[in-house]
């Protein structure tokens, strides 16, 4: 049998018994009983107003929105005979009242006293929980567009981003917050549960087909892809907090099974990406910091310590890249980042809606 580490993205349960026998070969045999759900991502119910707030101004946003699986997640998935059976091993008894599932599949608003799913996955799920910040945002300082000044506006985006809003800009916290809910760190979810271990996803690919929405800047004429710039920053910032993700997870894991196993995978995965990113852009100090913190703890398990030390170092050295690079000087990733005919489901094309 060889130790060779495959690409494993989604999980294939007839694989699994196949995967137990790796893990033999990955990790050293170190069993700790003990686990319990941890970390399920949230936006805080009490401050959230629900989509139909945002579709008062953001009419194409919306209309994009209900394109998504995001969407349609809130009908679907409780139906789904998948988890149903999730729920059963876990001894769920309705999976809308199951805070462990709403956290990443609803978005949860409090509703006299009772956390009530409102929807799917919706503005608010990626964008903060708005109740402090949906009128200062969009409120040009108490002027008007036109007479706002920048000095005005920038302090009103700075201080919706300090009452929760995450903007476009943000890209490390935008994109951890999308890898908070697609890889799931949940050992007990996805051991004893079935649930997957997390999702295949790619930030650029994956953000810029059937999620896209950028149809605000150009008022509605067009629902462009990011910018060459920005596609190469979501391309790395995406890979950067995949391999954090997957560290952190990692780190928590205690029992030789497929939890362990996929986070391991998806790490290495990550690591060996970046490392191609490296060479094709070698004269970016924080990309080649980013490989040796990378390689710099052993994937495996009862190794919290130096796991979490390199997904620490890494979460710095991503989030100085997304501060101080705009994507102009890595021409040298255009090779490596994947084109429209990858991106996950179709943009939906700006309509005349206003
Ligand atoms: C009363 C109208 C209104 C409502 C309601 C509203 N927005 Fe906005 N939104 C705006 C305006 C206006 C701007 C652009 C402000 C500017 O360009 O300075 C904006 C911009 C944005 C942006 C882009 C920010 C950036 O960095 O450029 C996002 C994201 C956003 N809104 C999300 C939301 C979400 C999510 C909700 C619901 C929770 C919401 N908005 C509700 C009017 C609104
Ligand atoms: C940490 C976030 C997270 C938690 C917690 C979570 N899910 Fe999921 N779930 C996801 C993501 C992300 C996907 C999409 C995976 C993919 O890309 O296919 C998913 C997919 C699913 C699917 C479709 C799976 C399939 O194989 O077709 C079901 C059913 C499901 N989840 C049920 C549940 C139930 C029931 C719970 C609560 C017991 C739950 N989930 C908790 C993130 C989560
Ligand atoms: C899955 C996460 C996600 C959801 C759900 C989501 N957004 Fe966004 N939003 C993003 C990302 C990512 C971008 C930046 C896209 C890019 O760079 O291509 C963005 C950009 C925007 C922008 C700026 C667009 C432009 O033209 O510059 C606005 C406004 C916005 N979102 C509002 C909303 C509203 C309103 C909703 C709910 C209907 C919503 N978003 C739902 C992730 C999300
Ligand atoms: C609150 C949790 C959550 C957040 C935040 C989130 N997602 Fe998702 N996403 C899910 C779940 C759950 C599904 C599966 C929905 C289903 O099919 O039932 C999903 C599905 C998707 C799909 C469709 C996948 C498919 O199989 O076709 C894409 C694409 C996607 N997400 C991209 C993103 C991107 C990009 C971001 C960040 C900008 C993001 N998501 C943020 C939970 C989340």
């Amino acid at each position: 049998m060889s130790c060779s580490v495959q690409g494993v993205s989604d999980l294939d349960h007839k694989r699994i018994s196949r995967m137990r026998r790796w893990l033999l070969c990955l990790f050293a045999f170190l069993a700790v009983a003990g686990f319990g759900f941890a970390g399920a991502r949230a936006n805080d119910p009490s401050k959230t107003v629900g989509p139909n707030a945002c579709a008062e101004c953001h009419k194409q946003e919306v209309e994009a929105w209900k394109g998504s699986h995001h969407y349609g997640t809130f009908r679907e998935m409780p139906r789904n005979a998948k988890g149903k059976q999730i729920a059963k091993q876990l001894g769920v008894r309705r999976i809308k009242s199951e805070s462990l599932c709403l956290g990443c599949h609803f978005t949860v608003q409090h509703n006299e006293g009772n956390e009530t799913p409102v929807s799917g996955i919706s503005c608010e799920s990626c964008h903060g929980a708005g109740k402090e910040w949906i009128k200062l945002h969009s409120g040009f300082s108490g002027k008007t567009a036109k007479t706002e000044t920048k000095a005005e506006a920038q302090a009103r985006w700075r201080l919706a981003e300090g009452k929760g809003m995450i903007r476009p800009d943000a890209l490390y916290r935008l994109a951890r917050n999308c890898f908070g809910c697609h890889v799931v760190p949940n050992e007990e979810l996805v051991n004893k549960g079935g649930h997957r271990a997390g999702s295949a996803i790619e930030l650029l690919s994956w953000s810029q087909g059937e999620v896209r929405h950028n149809t605000w800047s150009s008022k509605g004429k067009e629902n462009a892809q990011a910018s060459a710039e920005r596609r190469r920053m979501l391309y790395i910032i995406g890979l950067g907090v995949d391999l954090e993700t997957a560290l952190r997870s990692l780190a928590k894991a205690t029992q030789r099974k497929v939890y362990a196993f996929e986070m391991a995978m998806r790490a290495d995965r990550a690591r060996k990406r970046i490392a191609e990113a490296a060479r094709a852009v070698p004269d970016v100090p924080e990309i080649a910091k980013l490989v040796e913190v990378a390689y710099s703890a052993g994937l495996k398990l009862n190794n919290e310590q130096a796991l979490s030390a390199a997904a620490d170092g890494v979460s710095r050295l991503v989030a100085d890249l997304a501060e101080h690079h705009d994507g102009a000087k890595l021409t040298g990733l255009d090779r490596l980042i994947p084109g429209p005919d990858k991106y996950k489901g179709s943009a939906r094309k700006a309509a005349a809606i206003n």
